[in-house]
């Protein structure tokens, strides 16, 4: 069902999923100073969302709980646009004038994809409301173009993602139930990577068998961003803390932080552990959801 925020007629909505890197290892550096990563990644039921309707021109408007705080996310969308207009022109197809509307959802600076899933939620929605193709490697050239974490958002299903995110291997993994928690404090990216001690960590140790106890198998990896993070922002202590204290069978914190997550048993518990931790921290972005399957039909390109 569409949100009352959304323009009337919306002709189109796409959801763009809350990235959680369940593991994160930092593997090298590039000349050009990215990092190399070895990643878990799942996305998230609850997300940001992106509605798309014919216009007479170009017109970009907001909603949701973080629309007032947009500083590059908003941008990242209108690039996003813009980029894959040429990129249509230059194959001779049509992308008429178009009203796009972000619904804010998620918090911003959190390591939860935020603008990357915004611009890959606009590149899938625009694609399908301009009803046109574009080469699978000219759409990824454009995804990576736009930020690291782009290609992984436009997959937004279970995946390792490898370089610095442009290289990814979906997998099969089943839905979880977890807790998203975030200060609301925003962190640097850059700032977390440069903090980091040590560039050239071992991979992540993943076993292609099928079969796979997946909460036990996450609960024996890393985030290398982790130690760093918690060294520029107090809070995540905290926030680990507190998701621990939750009943959470696992915690740890996704991307550059600062949002944490927290795995449970069953959708019950995460939505009983939210409620709780939203309770005693109402100034914390708290949410239950459950992570995405292979097959849930996100990521469409
Ligand atoms: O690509 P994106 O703009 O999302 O990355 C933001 C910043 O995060 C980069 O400028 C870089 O400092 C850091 N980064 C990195 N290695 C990656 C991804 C991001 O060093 N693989």
């Amino acid at each position: 069902m569409l949100s009352h925020a959304f323009p009337p007629g919306c002709a189109l909505v796409e959801p763009a999923p809350a990235k959680i890197n369940l593991a994160l290892a930092v593997v090298g550096q590039r000349a050009d100073g990215y990092h190399l990563l070895d990643s878990l990644v799942t996305f998230t039921a609850f997300g940001d969302r992106i509605g798309f309707s014919p216009a007479a021109e170009d017109r970009f408007t907001l909603s949701g709980r973080f629309a007032g705080t947009l500083g590059g996310d908003g941008n990242l969308v209108l690039s996003a646009r813009n980029r894959l207009r040429a990129a249509l022109a230059a194959t001779g197809q049509a992308a008429p004038p178009v009203h796009i509307h972000l619904e804010k959802n998620l918090p911003v600076a959190a390591g939860i994809g935020g603008g990357s899933a915004d611009a890959a939620a606009a590149l899938r929605g625009l694609l399908a409301f301009w009803r046109a193709g574009l080469p699978q490697a000219t759409l990824d050239a454009l995804a990576i173009g736009l930020g690291a974490d782009v290609p992984m958002c436009l997959a937004s299903r279970p995946l390792v993602a490898r370089g610095v995110g442009e290289e990814i291997v979906r997998l099969a993994m089943p839905a979880l139930p977890v807790v998203l928690a975030n200060p609301l404090v925003g962190v640097s990216t850059p700032a977390v990577f440069q903090a980091l001690a040590e560039k050239r960590n071992p991979p992540l140790d993943l076993p292609r068998a099928a079969g796979i106890d997946w909460p036990a198998l996450i609960a024996r990896l890393r985030n290398d961003l982790e130690p760093p993070a918690r060294r520029l922002c107090g809070e995540i202590a905290a926030i680990s803390d507190s998701l621990a204290a939750s009943g959470a069978g696992l915690v740890r914190m996704s991307g550059s932080g600062a949002t944490c997550f927290g795995l449970y048993a069953s959708p019950g518990e995460a939505r009983a552990a939210a409620d709780g931790l939203a309770r005693r921290h109402p100034d914390w972005f708290i949410v239950a959801t459950t992570t995405l399957c292979e097959d849930d039909g996100h990521g469409r390109a």
